[in-house]
């Protein structure tokens, strides 16, 4: 059974490109399974800081195969655009495959998220403006276009014509703006459909060929559980399925090949966008973990709201993807926290709550319950081995690894890639 699953425990941005580029050199194939260019990973490797949006970043490594998996929504110019990028730094993307099955984004998916976030006003979800949402809804509406779509410029224009029909009509009668024209679209994604011709296949008889002759196989998942569109924190959430069962769905393989589920966890907690963060730091100290963990979004450069470790999401993380380990990033950004704290359970309306609480409302009026532990002030960038960690950054860890129910096998004390240490 040599598939892994790797996911992200939190609301994204846990360290999941570090925890992959970590994992990579003993996989033959790492496949991306949801979201789109509204993901980032930033990989320190061979002295270049890579900025990965939609390509898995096993791409990095001549021996992987990378897939984009049928449940990633593609904006074509985006991908020529990175692969171009990784062609200009000496990286080869030519090793990477494309579902032909999977949505493309289109310049109108761009142009209304941009109007109906406006349109949101202070309700706006904040979201990463990249067309995500919209193209996920075209998909569920069955008017979406797919990359085969491409490949058949008379289908490729009779649906483009009716869908950009009613896009136009929104955008025009709705939201005011001037409408979109089929011509200029047609002509631009034909010209990108030349480039990405040689890169499409089947990728699931290709995963599934892997496995057969005993591939490893790592499924790599964009955002975290808490933005998962079902279990997370709606309707402040992406709108695909970053939790494990959806990456069986979107490679479509099936579950009896998975035998490792990373969960990566960073050792406290960020989040981008609205919605509710019940261990969000307001004050001096969340800003701090915000300023050494450089906490800025790689994708659109905001600024990570950041606060103190939740367990209670980890264990609703931990029991939602069937987690077999954790992955823990960044413990060297709690070096130096005065009144080092995590989260056990939430108090809500008078309850107590060690689970993820049932309903929405709830979730809004958490209040965390802390425990404090001690902190430590060495710095860690240094450590090469998990028994050289400070008496107390073991203690954190292990209260983390207790709390959660999970053990933990790694943990990165820094972002390059020899500052990852097995726990094992
Ligand atoms: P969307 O995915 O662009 O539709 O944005 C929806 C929500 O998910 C917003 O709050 C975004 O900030 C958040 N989001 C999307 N992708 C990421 C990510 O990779 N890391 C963290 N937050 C993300």
């Amino acid at each position: 059974m040599p598939a892994s699953i790797v996911v992200g425990t939190q609301w994204g941005d846990e360290g999941k490109g570090k925890a992959t580029d970590y994992l990579a050199d003993g996989m033959d194939l790492v496949v991306r399974y949801q979201g789109g260019n509204n993901a980032g990973h930033t990989i320190l490797a061979e002295g270049h800081t890579l900025k990965l949006q939609l390509i898995p970043s096993g791409v990095l490594y001549p021996h992987i195969t990378s897939v984009i998996a049928d449940g990633v929504v593609v904006d074509p110019r985006v991908l020529l655009e990175e692969m171009d990028g990784l062609s200009a730094v000496g990286v080869d993307p030519s090793r990477l495959v494309v579902s032909g099955n999977c949505h493309m984004i289109m310049p109108y998916h761009l142009e209304l998220e941009r109007v109906t976030e406006r349109f949101l006003g202070k309700n706006a979800l904040g979201t990463t403006k990249r067309g995500i949402g919209p193209a996920y809804a075209d998909k569920a509406a069955r008017i979406g276009l797919r990359v085969q779509d491409l490949f058949d410029e008379a289908i490729f224009r009779e649906k483009l014509d009716i869908v950009l029909r009613e896009k136009n009509q929104l955008l025009t009668r709705v939201y005011g703006r001037l409408p979109l024209t089929p011509d200029t679209i047609v002509e631009d994604y034909l010209r990108y459909a030349e480039r990405l011709r040689p890169l499409v296949t089947d990728t699931s008889k290709l995963l599934h060929d892997a496995l057969l002759v005993g591939k490893q196989v790592l499924l790599e998942g964009a955002q975290g559980t808490m933005l998962d569109l079902d279990k997370g924190t709606y309707p402040f959430v992406t709108s695909s399925n970053p939790v494990t069962g959806y990456a069986l769905a979107s490679a479509g393989i099936g579950p009896r090949e998975v035998d490792r589920v990373i969960g990566i966890t960073k050792a406290y907690v960020t989040r981008v966008g609205a919605g509710p963060f019940p261990t969000e730091d307001r004050g001096p100290d969340g800003q701090r973990l915000g300023e050494l963990g450089r906490e800025f979004g790689t994708v659109t450069g905001r600024k990570r709201r950041c606060g103190w470790f939740d367990a209670v999401i980890g264990r609703y993380a931990a029991r939602l993807n069937g987690l077999t380990e954790l992955f823990v990033t960044k413990l060297d950004v709690l070096s130096g926290s005065r009144g080092l704290k995590v989260c056990t359970a939430y108090r809500a309306d008078g309850e107590t709550f060690e689970d993820f609480p049932p309903h929405q409302s709830l979730f809004h009026r958490a209040e965390p319950v802390f425990e404090e532990l001690e902190g430590w002030d060495e710095d860690l960038g240094s450590v090469r081995s998990f028994g050289d960690l400070p008496n107390a950054a073991r203690k954190y860890l292990e209260r983390v690894q207790e709390l959660v129910g999970v053990p933990i096998s790694v943990v990165s004390v820094g972002p390059d890639r020899t500052q990852s240490l097995s726990a094992g």
